[in-house]
């Protein structure tokens, strides 16, 4: 046997990302996974050698959407001469394991969320036509011990993952069985990860989970306490030099707790910004969606975020058309709507999944009523959208510039309050914090000028 010494020449890497921003982190993590290996990310699948499609399983549309990608990926991959490689990762994976092979035999791997730090040895194991080609293990705490502990950063911006999982089982949700149980990664690990993107230009830096606040992770003796809390690790974070900017997401309202509600007024890099889903704002519904909270209980929360942080930023999640849900339900959602004022929310019909407690309820709501009930939802949460862009009309914000403009001398950021600002300036402003004196609004994103270089925190 010869062994070659000189350098290969790069695989292309093509990585699909569905679903939600744990997905988008996790693609980020499996490029660097890949790249000891010579992997390089490439523009388009057809340039690629390894084909990994990262899947959601949250509605049965996303799933859907997997297997009209495989059936495209399959012909590529016979174009290829079959020297493509497909995997698929991510909660369809996770949900649907083997089957997935069977339904379309182009797949070549299928790997969990909690496996893709195996994929490099999954990858050998295929090229020699050996062993598993199925790795839906759940072992979350191995995964982070064996990801790369430094990142390569892209932007100002960046995800980190600190929790995954779930333990709460809302009775229509597939996460609980895709993700597997609640799990905190050590505070050490996450600083460290923090600092490194720090250091390469990272300002703003979003915390994430599938229930980010029910965080409870490992501090180092060093650090003075057992075990931190989401508040805690904020305000832990927001001393890091270089970070100004902390967001984290999503949270659930049963861990919404009072230190986590306080660093909101006490901790200014904690950006003035919630995303608390509720689903639905009718008691019964919340009963049976197992949410283990009230929807005054979820106004009384965002009253006391409010007195913390008065100008917070509130955003949701909804679901409408829930099995048995009634037309007096569905106002009861509207009225929460009207009470609460929401910056922005993402609503969904109701999607039955395999597997869940309220796909065998009884009441299926007709499509026709869900179609209704989601237009009336989305147009009321429009209006509210356009309604919080519009206040930020004469306000001078701190933005933090992510990127130039479509044309030169045009730069775009983000507000404290997530959204797109839009202004003219010179193109080596990415990553400075600057003051835009906003001067108009639409329903996505603001317009304004460039007032002042002088780096502001808000
Ligand atoms: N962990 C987060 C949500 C994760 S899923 C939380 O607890 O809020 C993102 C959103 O998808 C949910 O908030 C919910 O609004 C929606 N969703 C989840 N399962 C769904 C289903 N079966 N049908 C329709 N929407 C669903
Ligand atoms: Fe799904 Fe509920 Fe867990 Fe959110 S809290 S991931 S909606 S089970
Ligand atoms: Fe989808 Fe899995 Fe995220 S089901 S929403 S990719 S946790």
């Amino acid at each position: 046997m010869t062994v070659t010494l000189s350098a290969k020449p790069p695989k292309g890497l093509f990585i699909r990302t569905y679903g939600c921003q744990m997905n988008v982190y996790d693609s980020e993590r499996i490029r660097d996974v890949l790249k000891p290996l010579g992997y390089a990310p490439v523009e388009s699948p057809d340039a690629a050698d390894l084909v990994v499609v990262n899947t959601c399983h949250i509605r049965e549309k996303a799933t859907e959407k997997v297997y009209s990608e495989l059936g495209q990926l399959k012909r590529l991959k016979e174009a290829s001469g079959g020297r493509m490689t497909i995997a698929v990762a991510g909660c369809v994976a996770q949900a649907e394991g083997e089957e997935l092979i069977r339904r379309q035999p182009a797949v070549d791997l299928v790997l969990g969320p909690q496996a893709y730090h195996k994929l490099p040895e999954m990858i050998a194991r295929a090229s020699r036509a050996i062993g598993d080609r199925l790795e839906t293990e759940f072992d979350t705490i191995e995964k982070f011990d064996a990801l790369p502990k430094t990142r390569e950063a892209d932007g100002p911006t960046a995800f980190v993952s600190v929790q995954e999982g779930c333990d709460k089982f809302c009775t229509f949700c597939v996460v609980p069985y895709t993700r597997g149980a609640e799990i905190s990664r050590r505070v050490d690990d996450i600083v460290a990860e923090v600092r490194s993107l720090a250091v390469q230009g990272v300002r703003e830096i979003t915390l994430l989970g599938q229930n980010v606040n029910a965080f409870h992770g490992a501090a180092p003796a060093i650090e003075g306490q057992g075990v931190w809390s989401l508040g805690q690790l904020c305000r832990h974070i927001s001393k890091v030099g270089g970070i100004e900017r902390i967001r984290y997401t999503t949270s659930h309202p049963r861990d919404m707790d009072d230190d986590l509600i306080a660093a909101h007024g006490d901790t200014p890099a904690l950006m003035p910004f919630l995303h608390l889903p509720v689903q639905s704002g009718s008691d019964r519904i919340l009963k049976a969606m197992n949410r283990g909270h009230t929807a005054d209980a979820y106004r009384d929360i965002i009253a006391r975020v409010r007195k913390a942080r008065p100008d917070i930023a509130v955003a949701s999640d909804f679901i409408v058309g829930f099995p048995g849900e009634t037309d007096a339900d569905f106002e009861a959602t509207m009225q929460l709507v009207r009470d609460t004022g929401f910056a922005i929310a993402y609503s969904f019909k109701y999607s039955s999944r395999p597997g869940t407690p309220a796909a065998e309820m009884h009441g299926h709501v007709p499509e026709a009523v869900k179609d209704q009930r989601l237009q009336a939802l989305q147009a009321l949460l429009r209006e509210q959208q356009s309604a919080f862009n519009a206040a930020q009309i004469g306000r001078t914000l701190p933005v933090l510039v992510t990127g130039k403009g479509r044309n030169p001398g045009q730069a775009h950021g983000r507000s404290p309050y997530l959204q797109a600002v839009h202004f003219d300036g010179p193109d080596h402003l990415t990553g400075q914090i600057v003051d835009v004196k906003i001067r108009a609004a639409s329903l996505n994103s603001l317009t304004g000028e460039l007032v002042s270089l002088r780096e502001a925190a808000l």
